[in-house]
């Protein structure tokens, strides 16, 4: 790939750690508008425009655990270093998920998906939800999603190839990651579009897919149909399975089908990060090129690289010490995963960009219990885009300023105007 200059946005690159000198000064914790004042790792805006990896690395050394009063959002623990964030994912009866695993404000109350959706419940009812899901994303069932994958990439990249100038996040990786999971849950191909857009009327709003009456009610109807006649897709799976001998309540069914679609977020986002990587990192792609070897390495460096789910939140069930600090049973925990996946005792060299790193012991996709139930189907879909790209593409130029996008949530490019030339 080659790549053309860098927008002002992205000239101050986040990924690039911020000079230690400027970072080492605990007072600067009382000055807000400083780099190492914890309070901004709220503010969308350092997501969007500013460096919080300086940051990060600055908390991993100075303040791994550390207590953030409340404000608009509910008081929280931060936890920066891989090894802790790790620890508490793997303690699920410790963390709790069924209040929400992302930080909201106080006045929204808990996640109203708590206790019903897949992401938002703790065990024994968890495994069962889990396991009525597994059996379309497992290994099996992706290897036989890869023809319908390879298909979706064919169609997006065909017509980018043909617009010439196109922002790979609306017109290659969100219709590719959509169309995918609607195939999953057996949405009719003729509704894609229609959902498409309204997934990105919520993405763009940032507010939950169950803010969106259209997606609501899509789902509401399409519910009732697989009630009458059940197909062999995972949307009947929900609508026929039980959990604890009881068939799921339409509600559970919905916010299941909405939690899935959400998730793909994450996927799109690491799709757009794969490809800005490797336009940032032309040499990285030669090498992709030259050995299609190296693809399964490159596809989890750019997962730790792009990292694009920014933290996950748990509940403490009882009282809990990390590194000499005392959490109380129903205080919030904010696992920030960028931070872990940049974390100098864990990766050597963190903030290089090398599709031959190993071991990559990175966890973008979570740990544990909650562990991304789409990991096998999201690797998928980034290993036959850069295959079809590497195919079917010579050149791939960036032809705009990157825009990043504005949350606490997800992190990755909201735009990414690129111009491709056909092999
Ligand atoms: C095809 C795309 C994807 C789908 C369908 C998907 C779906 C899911 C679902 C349903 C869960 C909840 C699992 C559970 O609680 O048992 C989950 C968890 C998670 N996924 Fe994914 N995911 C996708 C891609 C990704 C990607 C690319 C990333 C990051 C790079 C990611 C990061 C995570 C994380 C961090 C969690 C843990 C959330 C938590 O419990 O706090 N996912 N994913």
């Amino acid at each position: 790939m080659t790549t053309t200059a860098l927008s002002p946005a992205v000239l101050t690159d986040p990924t690039e750690p911020t000079d230690p000198a400027r970072l080492t000064a605990p007072d600067r914790l009382t000055a807000p508008d400083r780099l190492t004042d914890p309070a901004r790792l709220t503010d969308p805006e350092l997501h969007a425009t500013g460096d919080p990896h300086g940051l990060w690395a600055w908390m991993r050394t100075h303040a791994p655990v550390h207590r953030h009063p409340a404000t608009d959002l509910p008081a929280f623990w931060s936890l920066t270093r891989h090894e802790d964030i790790r620890e508490v994912y793997r303690d699920a009866a410790a963390f709790s998920s069924r209040h929400g695993v992302l930080l909201r404000k106080a006045a929204l109350g808990d996640d109203p998906g708590g206790g019903l959706t897949l992401a938002l419940t703790d065990a024994p009812r968890h495994k069962q939800l889990r396991s009525l899901m597994a059996d379309w994303f497992n290994t099996r069932a992706v290897r036989g999603l890869e023809g319908p994958v390879r298909a979706a990439t064919r169609t997006v990249l065909g017509r980018a190839l043909e617009q010439g100038t196109c922002d790979v996040v609306h017109d290659i990786a969100g219709r590719l990651s959509l169309s995918v999971i609607c195939h999953i849950l057996g949405v009719p191909e003729r509704d894609h579009e229609a959902l498409y857009r309204w997934t990105n009327e919520a993405f763009e709003a940032h507010t939950s897919l169950v803010a969106h009456p259209r997606i609501v009610e899509y789902f509401e109807e399409l519910l009732l149909q697989r009630m009458e006649r059940p197909t062999g897709d995972l949307l009947s799976a929900l609508v026929n399975g039980t959990v604890d001998g009881e068939l799921l309540t339409e509600e559970e069914v919905v916010l299941n089908c909405e939690n899935l679609i959400g998730a793909t977020e994450n996927g799109r986002l690491a799709l757009i990060g794969g490809v800005q990587a490797f336009l940032e990192h032309p040499d990285q792609w030669q090498r992709l090129s030259e050995d299609r070897g190296l693809m399964p390495g490159a596809i989890e460096e750019v997962l730790r690289w792009t990292s694009s789910a920014t933290h996950s939140m748990r509940v403490a069930t009882r009282p809990y010490e990390i590194r000499g600090r005392q959490l109380a049973a129903g205080d919030r925990v904010v696992l920030w995963l960028p931070s872990a996946n940049r974390d100098e005792e864990v990766f050597a060299d963190p903030y290089r960009f090398d599709i031959t790193r190993s071991p990559n012991r990175h966890i973008a996709l979570a740990a544990g219990e909650h562990f991304c139930i789409g990991s096998t189907l999201a690797r998928a879909e980034m290993r036959v885009l850069f295959s079809e790209l590497l195919d079917g593409v010579r050149g791939i130029e960036q032809a705009g300023p990157v825009r990043r996008l504005h949350s606490i949530h997800v992190n990755g490019a909201e735009s990414l105007p690129v111009r491709l030339t056909p092999a």
